[in-house]
């Protein structure tokens, strides 16, 4: 099944990097005119002109900039088609342990920041009669366990955030989803809340011991999933939370 995207345009969240990053680059292999809208303006730009996609620099936090990326896209390309929210951030801390500017931030990035760029999109896309979203979840946003408790609480919200729109746009050609990852090889797992980032040994050795299917995701395996979720082969596809996690979920 080849997907293609000629003349569409997908605005992705969190672009720069990771998942957002190598769904890029398959939406731009897929004939897409992508823009990339990511707080790490450099990454950005490096990202972007590797992979012909443009890049918008920019704080999903921030309701102005959500409005503000999405009329850049209808000002320069016509149109809003494909609209993935991945851009988020972790913060590794047991809930004692959670400050209130930890707890604020995630909220407002990984929660504020996917509420405000739906918002904005589907305004645009309920006038054109046509869009597709995918929103990244997690499978921490159904399942739970220790040591990150806002970010938990968060991608709980987007879960709901995604299904709660999908309902109220099902009749204005608005298709509404989410992706819930397992573990991938990314920056942020690589990363996030260590002093040293985990080596490629050690990365091997937490998806033989946590993963059913003994390894981590490589981050086109899930982009390969938002595709499909933003193409006509999922027409029928709304409000619906997509497990792309090897069988962990399952557990
Ligand atoms: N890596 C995993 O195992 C995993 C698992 C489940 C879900 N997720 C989710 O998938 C998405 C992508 O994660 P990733 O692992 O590719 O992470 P990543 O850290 O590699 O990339 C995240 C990108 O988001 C950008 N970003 C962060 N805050 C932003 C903001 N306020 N405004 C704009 N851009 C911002 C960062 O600059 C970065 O480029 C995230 O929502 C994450 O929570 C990741």
């Amino acid at each position: 099944m080849e997907l293609r995207f000629n003349s569409k345009s997908v605005l992705i969240t969190g672009g720069a990097s990771g998942m957002g990053a190598a769904t890029a680059q398959l939406f731009v292999e897929s004939g897409a005119r992508v823009f990339i809208a990511d707080r790490n303006a450099e990454l950005a730009r490096a990202t972007a002109s590797r992979l012909g996609a443009t890049a918008i620099a920019g704080d999903v936090g921030d309701s102005a900039f959500c409005n503000s990326v999405v009329a850049h896209v209808v000002d320069t390309h016509g149109s809003l088609d494909c609209l993935v929210n991945a851009a988020g951030i972790i913060i590794r801390a047991t809930g004692l342990d959670t400050t209130d500017e930890d707890w604020m931030r995630t909220l407002n990035v990984n929660v504020s920041g996917v509420f405000y760029m739906c918002r904005a999109a589907i305004r645009h896309m309920k006038h054109q009669g046509a869009g597709a979203i995918v929103n990244f979840g997690s499978i921490w946003g159904e399942l739970s366990g220790k040591g990150a408790l806002a970010y938990a609480a968060s991608k709980g919200a987007v879960h709901q955030i995604t299904r709660t729109f999908a309902i109220e746009h099902a009749r204005d050609g608005v298709r509404v989803n989410g992706v819930c990852p397992g573990e991938v090889d990314t920056p942020m797992l690589r990363s996030a809340g260590r002093s040293v980032p985990l080596t490629d040994e050690q990365a091997a050795e937490m998806g033989a011991r946590v993963v059913p299917m003994g390894r981590l995701a490589q981050p086109h395996e899930i982009g390969r999933m938002v595709l499909f979720l933003c193409s006509d082969h999922a027409s029928y596809i709304t409000g619906a939370m997509h497990y792309v996690d090897a069988g962990y979920s399952a557990q």
